[in-house]
């Protein structure tokens, strides 16, 4: 479903070009738009905060820190830290969920607008606030981006504590996968080889024990017999009741699961940051959109910030942060932006309903002038329920995503 028109965006990009809109007070506009960009969107009243649900009380923190007159990154980075510290959050920091040798490896960016400055870190073990680390790059660093071993160096020189972000839990979910599945070898979604999971018949095949995280009606009892089975497993296992469906889950959806930041203050100033522990039971050293300055988190000062969660390989394909902003600098409004990246998503599988099933992607967006936007590929997660964002703008709130395609009812997946 796409409810915004893609012709009121069109005629608004060219009456910016024609210079009548968008143009601060005493300037000109050419075919860029204004002379000066940074007059397209005058600072909004009060501060603006989108993120995704967190579950604590990090955003009205952040959200006070930007009332005090806070850094736009220290708010943001107050947040990741909240899910990084987290144990029972298996998509970042520690208690992510590990790579396939049961690692975890974390991956995070930052970009602060003030000082137009970035960093990333990529496939970094052992430290925990993977976030904060980026930043560090940005600020102790003639660099943007360092990975790996190097990345876990910088961090201990730097003053980080080494600790292992395994917990119990997350191995446990990993021991599951293991006995269960085949990983991420072997021809992609985006591969002329890759071939779906046939409906009652043994899975066969690189990736072939995945299923489609937005099912089809036809496709639904397969995926529900596929999680009893794993339900099942992990009795066997002895993985403990409470922990049985989220295992299940993680198992046949890895998870992608991230946070992004965006967070912008009343002189105009913003800041992104993402954090991650990426694609669950990846291969060591796969890097998703999260670290990917552009893909995963793109600020520009004059102009916007946006992040994702969700698919990285996907994301980085359409530069997706970068696209956003990029799009509200020639008028677009933070939700067309949005929709237009989740159309060029769709647009790399040729709009086939039968890949885009096992994506999923929500951006987080926000405009100088204080508009925003959460929008997302499918409508619910692949458990049926509806996929939100977090907005706080003087009044702290979960909102619906726009989105582009209906996704699962609940009703399909009573497991
Ligand atoms: N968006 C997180 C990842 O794909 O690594």
């Amino acid at each position: 479903m796409m409810s915004t028109t893609r012709r009121d965006f069109l005629s608004r990009t060219a009456m910016m070009a024609a210079g009548t809109v968008g143009v601060g007070a005493g300037e000109t506009a050419n075919r860029n738009g204004p002379a000066d960009i940074s007059l397209q969107y005058q600072p909004p009243k009060k501060p603006v905060i989108v993120t995704r649900e967190t579950g604590d009380d990090t955003v009205a923190e952040a959200y006070a820190m930007l009332e005090r007159g806070g850094d736009t990154l220290n708010a943001a980075l107050h947040i990741c830290q909240g899910r990084e510290d987290d144990p029972n959050d298996h998509s970042v920091g520690l208690g992510g969920l590990p790579n396939e040798d049961g690692v975890v490896e974390l991956d995070a960016s930052v970009m602060h607008g003030p000082t137009r400055q970035a960093g990333a870190v990529g496939a970094v073990q052992n430290i925990r606030h993977a976030a904060l680390l980026a930043e560090t790059v940005m600020q102790r660093t003639a660099h943007v981006m360092i990975v790996g071993n190097g990345a876990e160096k910088f961090a201990v020189d730097e003053g980080f504590q080494r600790e292992n972000l395994l917990t119990d839990d997350a191995r446990k979910i990993w021991l599951l996968w293991k006995e269960h599945s085949n990983g991420w070898w072997g021809p992609g979604l985006d591969s002329p080889d890759w071939k779906p999971p046939a409906v009652g018949k043994p899975a066969q095949g690189p990736m072939a024990r995945l299923m489609p995280r937005h099912p089809s009606e036809e496709q639904a009892p397969m995926v529900k017999d596929a999680l009893r089975r794993l339900s099942e497993m992990a009795d066997r296992m002895g993985i403990r009741p409470d922990l049985r469906r989220e295992a299940a889950l993680q198992v046949l959806w890895p998870t992608t699961g991230t946070i992004h930041v965006s967070a912008l203050n009343t002189k105009g100033e913003m800041s992104g940051a993402t954090t991650t522990s990426g694609l669950a039971w990846k291969i060591p050293g796969r890097l998703g959109d999260s670290p990917i300055i552009g893909a995963g988190c793109y600020t520009d000062q004059d102009i916007g910030s946006a992040g994702a969660t969700g698919n990285g390989e996907e994301n980085i394909k359409v530069a997706g942060a970068h696209t956003i902003v990029d799009q509200m600098r020639q008028g677009a409004t933070p939700k067309e932006a949005g929709m237009e990246a989740l159309r060029r998503i769709a647009r790399n599988y040729n709009n086939d309903m039968t890949k885009l099933r096992y994506l999923d992607m929500i951006y987080y967006i926000v405009r100088r002038d204080g508009a925003y936007a959460g929008v997302s590929l499918w409508s619910t997660r692949g458990t049926g329920a509806r996929k939100n964002f977090v907005v706080h703008d003087g009044t702290l709130r979960t909102e619906p995503c726009d989105y582009l395609y209906e996704g699962t009812t609940l009703s399909m997946h009573p497991f």
